[in-house]
């Protein structure tokens, strides 16, 4: 993964491709770089660590001037992040610079051959061996770049999107992809590359993805030309007209992206809605699902793959698609499903989950269920992304860009559209009366007020935020629906804050967790009213016994918990099964007050990417 951007065209490159790199900042932030060209030669400049230091190194070091130019935001898989293992990389003439993101996979074959061929390697990465061969191809057969890319791209297994671009021909950038995303932005006699469009919303709106294994050549002043890598066919462009806005992926006033995030969840919610629950008229209407009815009808069960957050809201989708449409569920994580031998077929349906759709792990684990003649649905955030067109049907979430590294309103939406997805399934399988149906529909549409009433406790999570700040060690507890809540309260908290946590369901705390408990240890219980309320009082009882710090997440009006726990944070009451789109919300204020008083970096934590579009 990483972020990738590139210009051509007559404005100034280097403002459009800086900014484009920090709004790219979430897909990978080990290193970044930039090369321009100034009109007679290639300035490079890049570095370890973020855009920002990229940006005041660059400026003291080269000149920003240049109508083209590529620039690259790091997220390592082949050399640790240094300058010179960081993007862009030289041929070794010189000539020659490209960035890439994704994985070369036989790059030290490749390596050996162009090694015994006389070439040179500075970095470790697999991108540089990928440069020298585009020129050893270039320079054998004396072919134009966009040839010679070609004819690379062909010995090349892996995932890539690159931006290649030639000193001595400096009127193009030759573009192609396989795996990894590339859109390219298309203006007036300019063209824009990102790894997706929040790079250039503000320049145009017309936007063509380029699909896998397609190229493109951009020439100043000139129409794209758009090929099959393999077959050299040219295609059709399929210009798209990009519904995002520059609202949506700046700040808007908060600290940071992933407060924005949590903040819009109500909205995000109602978003996922629209034009899908007409509680007035008792009906849900979901596209994906309505013209596969058939399809779902028949299945003898849905296998969930997704990984992260992402298999939470699965997991989550198991009982609620158990308990309203009995249908039997399985939820995999991805990288595991794909690399046994899973028994699939024609009668199931997938159900991949993925905010971004550009999980590697995702994608590979729909591909193999679709050769064994499963029907995938995918349940995506972002439009056009590579899982959404994969999968044979499915449903947005809607959430709008996600990109605080830590997925939260990503989390909310794909339960909104899985539960949509099993009401409208309970319903035609008659598994649900029409009274307790349109009751559901109804509670369901008032769940983004109450999402707005949960994250008014927003002060007082700090205030508790505070308190266990200092924790080396934090187990979040729940049962039924809420159990992966507590699986998800925990992942926030280790990936942002790094403090230690771990999820499980509240009953078996007794089965060898509950060794942890003493008198330092942060217990996080989910003990909501319905759900084995009473069980979950008798867990709390168990903690409070050996002296654990109780943290409760409860209904408004709450007493029994209240007279235990040090603390509780109170939730609107609903349907128990739409209880996890609201004791989510405190979980994921208490791991940004956490990570914030701790000084993190709550939106880009260490080690982690936005989309991981590698195994
Ligand atoms: C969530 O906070 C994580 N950063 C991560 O687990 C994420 O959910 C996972 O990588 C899956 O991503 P996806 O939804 O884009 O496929
Ligand atoms: N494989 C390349 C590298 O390690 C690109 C990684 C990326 O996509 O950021 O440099």
């Amino acid at each position: 993964m990483c972020g990738i951007v590139g210009y051509i065209g007559h404005r100034e490159a280097y403002p459009i491709i800086i900014k484009g790199l920090q709004r790219l900042e979430y897909r990978g932030y080990d290193s970044a770089g930039i090369a321009l060209y100034d009109g007679e030669s290639i300035k490079l400049s890049k570095t370890k660590g973020k855009v920002a230091d990229l940006k005041e190194k660059l400026e003291n070091e080269i000149s920003t001037s240049g109508t083209l130019g590529i620039g690259h935001t790091r997220w390592a898989t082949h050399g640790v992040p240094n300058d010179v293992n960081s993007h862009p990389h030289y041929s070794n003439s010189g000539d020659l610079v490209i960035i890439h993101n994704g994985i070369i996979e036989n790059y030290d074959s490749l390596k050996k051959e162009l090694i015994n061929r006389g070439y040179t390697f500075k970095s470790d990465t697999d991108t540089e061996v990928l440069i020298n061969l585009i020129e050893d191809v270039k320079k054998n057969e004396n072919l134009k770049l966009g040839k010679a890319v070609q004819i690379a791209l062909n010995q090349v297994v892996g995932a890539y999107a690159i931006a290649v671009f030639d000193k001595n021909k400096p009127n193009e950038i030759v573009v192609a992809k396989l795996g990894s995303p590339l859109a390219i932005g298309i203006g007036e006699d300019e063209y824009f590359i990102a790894s997706d469009a929040s790079p250039f919303i503000e320049f145009t709106k017309n936007a063509i993805y380029l699909e896998d294994e397609q190229m493109a050549i951009l020439r100043r002043g000139k129409d794209i030309k758009i090929r099959k890598i393999k077959t050299d066919a040219l295609v059709d462009p399929y210009m798209q007209e990009l519904q995002l806005n520059l609202e949506q992926i700046e700040k808007g006033g908060y600290d940071h992206f992933m407060l924005k995030e949590i903040y819009e969840q109500p909205s995000a919610i109602l978003d996922t809605f629209r034009g899908r629950l007409l509680s007035n008229e008792a009906v849900i209407k979901l596209a994906g699902v309505e013209d596969n009815m058939k399809k779902f009808l028949a299945a003898d069960r849905i296998i969930v793959v997704a990984c992260g957050t992402s298999w939470h809201a699965g997991l989550v989708a198991e009982y609620i698609f158990e308990d309203l449409a009995r249908i039997p569920v399985e939820v995999e994580y991805a990288s595991e499903f794909r690399y046994r031998n899973p028994v699939i077929t024609e009668k199931d349906i997938v159900i991949a989950i993925s905010q971004s759709g550009e999980t590697a792990d995702t994608l590979a684990a729909i591909k193999l269920a679709k050769s064994k003649g499963a029907f995938v649905f995918g349940v995506c955030n972002v439009v056009g992304s590579s899982i959404a067109r994969e999968s044979d049907a499915g449903a947005y979430t809607h959430a709008g860009p996600e990109i605080g590294v830590a997925s939260t309103k990503a989390f909310t939406t794909q339960i909104t559209v899985l539960t949509l997805m099993a009401l409208r399934l309970a319903r035609a399988k008659g598994t649900m009366s029409s009274s307790e149906f349109r009751h559901h529909l109804i509670e369901l549409e008032t769940i983004p007020g109450k999402v707005e009433e949960a994250l008014q406790s927003d002060a007082y999570v700090k205030t508790v935020a505070d308190i266990y700040k200092d924790s080396k060690n934090c187990l979040y507890l729940g049962r039924g629906f809420n159990f992966p809540v507590a699986l998800e309260g925990a992942l926030k908290l280790k990936e942002i804050s790094y403090i230690h946590a771990e999820g499980y369901p509240a009953a078996e705390m007794k089965h060898g967790p509950i060794a942890l408990i003493d008198e330092q240890m942060p217990i996080i219980v989910i003990a909501t009213k319905k759900g084995h309320y009473e069980k979950v009082v008798s867990n709390i009882q168990e903690i409070k016994s050996r002296k654990g710090r109780i943290i409760g997440i409860v209904t408004k009006g709450d007493v029994s918990v209240k007279e235990l726990a040090d603390h509780v944070i109170e939730v609107p009451e609903t349907i128990e099964c739409l209880t996890p789109l609201l004791t989510t919300i405190p979980l994921q204020l208490l791991s940004y007050h956490i990570a914030v008083m701790l000084n993190k970096n709550v939106d880009q934590p260490r080690n982690l990417a936005k989309s991981v579009t590698v195994e």
